[in-house]
């Protein structure tokens, strides 16, 4: 038998540069008080998946399917975003791009808009890249962490932007992560791969999409009749 009369009285956090400006602001936390915000915000499933020997859940050819964020996580994106509320015109004009024209406009909000551009790629680093490797074995960008220049949030609903036309993403491998739940907080939605006339539409609170982005992974974004779909996409390359 083991005893021991240690007790845990809880742990000390960082809270220099802690930002109270935005809603939910433990978002931000990741590197500097990681050990909270994985409590909060990584799925529990997500350490199990990425065991060696874990079987990967893939609805579509080459799409997999993973548990990586919380339902709070989710949650807590949707109301920073949207108490944000910056979202775009879902137009192709967009003065955030380099080029002022986007070819296939989403109504979203970018995760520099938001100042969470940093924090967001190390979580591709520290949470995604594992996968990535798993599941395309051996691609990897050596030199450092993934890179990715798109990131954002997409906002699906009847009356603004109910659906995507097929397309190609600008990426190598892109993941698309589902913030809210079918049935409940939408109908209809989904996202359709034209090439396997495949698509997944039970999408699942937390759990990450990942799928090659150019040439095999033709895509649309099916229509939400009612209520608002919210994802999070990445265009990782790789
Ligand atoms: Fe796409």
């Amino acid at each position: 038998m083991h005893v021991s009369n240690r007790v845990e009285f809880g742990h000390l956090i960082d809270n220099e540069e802690f930002n109270l400006v935005p809603l939910n602001p433990e978002l931000w936390e990741i590197e500097k008080n990681r050990w909270d915000w994985e409590r909060r915000y990584l799925n529990p499933g997500y350490l199990e998946v990425v065991e060696a020997n874990s079987t990967v859940e893939m609805p579509c050819p080459d799409v997999y399917w993973f548990p990586v964020f919380t339902e709070r996580f989710s949650q807590e994106m949707i109301t920073t975003f949207e108490d944000f509320g910056k979202w775009s015109d879902g137009t192709h004009d967009d003065g955030r791009l380099e080029g002022g024209y986007e070819s296939v406009p989403t109504v979203d909000i970018h995760m520099k808009q938001m100042g969470m551009e940093a924090e967001w790629l190390e979580i591709l680093r520290s949470y995604i890249q594992p996968l990535q490797l798993k599941v395309f074995q051996g691609y990897n960008n050596e030199v450092g962490p993934p890179r990715a220049i798109m990131n954002f949030m997409v906002r699906y609903k009847p009356d603004e932007q109910p659906f995507l036309r097929p397309h190609h993403d600008t990426s190598t491998y892109t993941i698309n992560v589902a913030l809210n739940r079918p049935g409940d907080d939408y109908q209809g939605g989904g996202c359709r791969f034209v090439r396997y006339n495949c698509s997944v539409t039970d999408s699942r609170v937390g759990w990450v999409l990942m799928h090659p982005g150019r040439l095999t992974h033709l895509h649309e974004g099916l229509p939400t009749t009612h209520g608002t779909r919210y994802i999070i996409v990445s265009f990782v390359d790789p």
